[in-house]
């Protein structure tokens, strides 16, 4: 077993970051809702502890409270912001409002050097409306700002320590260095949370539980299940079969390269089924969006069973279920959000269905999970691929699917992409990569083209042209929950539009969706 940490999450947005960031370390650490009950957090036997932020006040009657059990394992505490102001609370101190509420960057000032903060100034993100007024016994300050005379506090001789500010986000300019002292020298927690061993013990325990038995995947070619199946496939071999359906919806050549990489490149027992005439009839004159969603999703579990049935049913079947949705489906009740789309994955399979769940992923971050792809050799055009709605590119044939109105989404899609990738701005990149030049534009986190059920005029060769319209949609964002629209470069821009129409039979004009999320979504239906 490896050393854990566990973040008990009080309902902060950045909660996941303290965990990323923690893992990042290679130090195994869980973030589980405050009030998880206590026997399951023992059983992880926490090396320490960190409480994160979180929106409540300690003082309002029904705050979330540091949870008795964390005291009594006599391990290293950290609380963050409002998990600084918990753990004040419970011991003794006192917490008031502040006059002044600090939000956004402030300069700290370590007033005694200590095992978490080393002297100096550091550049830190404040978010609070709290403060600590009183600290508790045996607690000393640590660090100031401006506006938090107690921006930092601590007890080294227990090992407790709480910060105002947050470590866990970038504006924070050493706030990684913080969280590695915390979890290595200060909890003493082994770094080997590596790729090399979550491969190794992952392929061990899934030999000890399949046995014999055989195991079937569904690979779609995005990262999470090339990933997982990948893992699988190194555990258990040829008992591995692996069903890929082709709905046609894809982008240029994905078929092909899905077929190759798993089958010539990883070796893996792969299963095409050819369907696009199937999904084709299903859309056929349907263009409302969420219909569309339904009808592919319906098609796909109707496939994916065939197939599992021509291959008698194995006992086992592979999900790519990452570490995130695990953490958003426990606790925090974060159901309350209006619909916008069903996102329904086509590849959200039969729930009916009698099979054993295998989840190579379930503890890991998205992160871990490319970093765990490349060590197991996969092609990076899989691992660093962007995200792609399972529906595929039937909502981005804005109105009615066809197969020619489809292969001009591809053509010019393709177009899109292939400038990107030669002009490095495929990804995003974050702002510790090296490459990222500090005006240039950081990539972008989705990018693709979407056609238009819109036809206008052109010239070309001095003729009048009535054809279809594309749109380019390229975003920049952490979560996909909101996102800003990326500011491609205008001579970068002008090519992609110059090619599409010139090289796409049919397409005379191209624009360019200057929309942010809020209010606009990233995907078009
Ligand atoms: P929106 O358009 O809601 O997209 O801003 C946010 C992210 O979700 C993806 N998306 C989908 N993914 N099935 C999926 O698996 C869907 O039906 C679907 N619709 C949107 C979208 O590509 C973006 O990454």
């Amino acid at each position: 077993m490896h050393d854990t940490i566990v973040v008990l999450d009080f309902g902060s947005q950045y909660a996941q970051l303290i965990a990323r960031s923690i893992r990042e370390e290679n130090v195994f650490c869980e973030l589980l809702p405050w009030n998880t009950p206590a026997e399951s957090v023992l059983t992880l036997n926490p090396k320490g502890y960190i409480l994160s932020g979180g929106p409540a006040s300690v003082y309002s009657s029904r705050a979330p409270q540091v949870p008795e059990y964390v005291f009594q394992s006599q391990v290293p505490i950290l609380g963050v912001c409002y998990g600084m102001q918990a753990l004040t609370h419970s011991m003794g101190g006192e917490v008031a409002p502040s006059a002044k509420q600090e939000y956004g960057h402030a300069a700290l000032q370590v007033e005694r050097s200590n095992p978490l903060l080393p002297a100096g100034i550091y550049q830190v993100w404040m978010s609070h409306g709290d403060r600590i007024e009183r600290l508790p016994e045996g607690f000393r300050i640590l660090a100031h700002t401006d506006n938090s005379p107690i921006a930092a506090m601590g007890d080294p001789s227990r090992d407790y320590y709480g910060v105002q500010f947050h470590p866990e986000v970038r504006h924070t300019n050493k706030g990684k260095d913080i969280l590695a002292r915390f979890v290595i020298q200060i909890c003493g927690a082994e770094p080997d949370w590596t790729p090399y061993s979550i491969i190794h013990e992952s392929v061990q325990k899934i030999r000890d539980r399949v046995g014999k038995e055989r195991v079937l995947s569904a690979v779609s070619g995005g990262v999470d299940s090339s990933v997982a199946t990948a893992l699988v496939h190194k555990a258990v071999g040829d008992q591995l079969h692996a069903v890929f359906v082709d709905t046609g919806l894809l982008r240029k050549g994905e078929t092909e390269q899905v077929i190759t990489t798993f089958r010539d490149h990883i070796g893996v027992q792969l299963h095409p089924a050819h369907a696009v005439e199937d999904f084709l009839s299903d859309l056929k004159g349907v263009t409302d969006p969420e219909k569309k969603r339904a009808l592919i999703g319906n098609r796909f579990i109707r496939i994916f069973e065939e197939q599992a049935q021509a291959l008698e049913m194995p006992k086992y079947l592979v999900q790519g279920t990452i570490y995130p949705d695990v953490v958003e489906s426990q606790g925090h009740d974060r159901s309350q959000v209006a619909r916008i789309k069903t996102h329904h994955n086509v590849g959200g399979l039969p729930e009916e269905m009698d099979f054993e769940l295998i989840e190579p992923l379930r503890y890991l971050f998205k992160d871990e999970v490319r970093r765990i792809g490349i060590s197991l050799g996969l092609p990076p055009h899989i691992v660093w691929r962007q995200p792609f709605p399972g529906p595929g590119l039937a909502i981005r044939v804005i109105g009615e699917v066809t197969w020619e109105r489809l292969e001009r989404l591809r053509a010019a899609d393709a177009i899109f992409l292939d400038e990107l990738r030669e002009a490095d701005l495929l990804r995003l990149k974050t702002r510790s990569d090296d490459s990222v030049s500090r005006k240039g534009p950081r990539g972008t986190a989705q990018a693709f083209a979407v056609l238009l059920p819109v036809q206008s005029v052109g010239v070309m060769g001095d003729k009048r042209t009535y054809q279809d319209v594309i749109a380019l949609r390229a975003v920049t964002t952490d979560d996909f929950m909101t996102a800003d629209w990326a500011r491609l470069p205008q001579d970068l821009l002008a090519e992609i539009g110059s090619r599409i129409v010139n090289e796409v039979e049919g397409i005379n004009r191209v624009v360019y969706d200057i929309t942010s999320k809020p209010p606009g979504t990233i995907e078009w239906e």
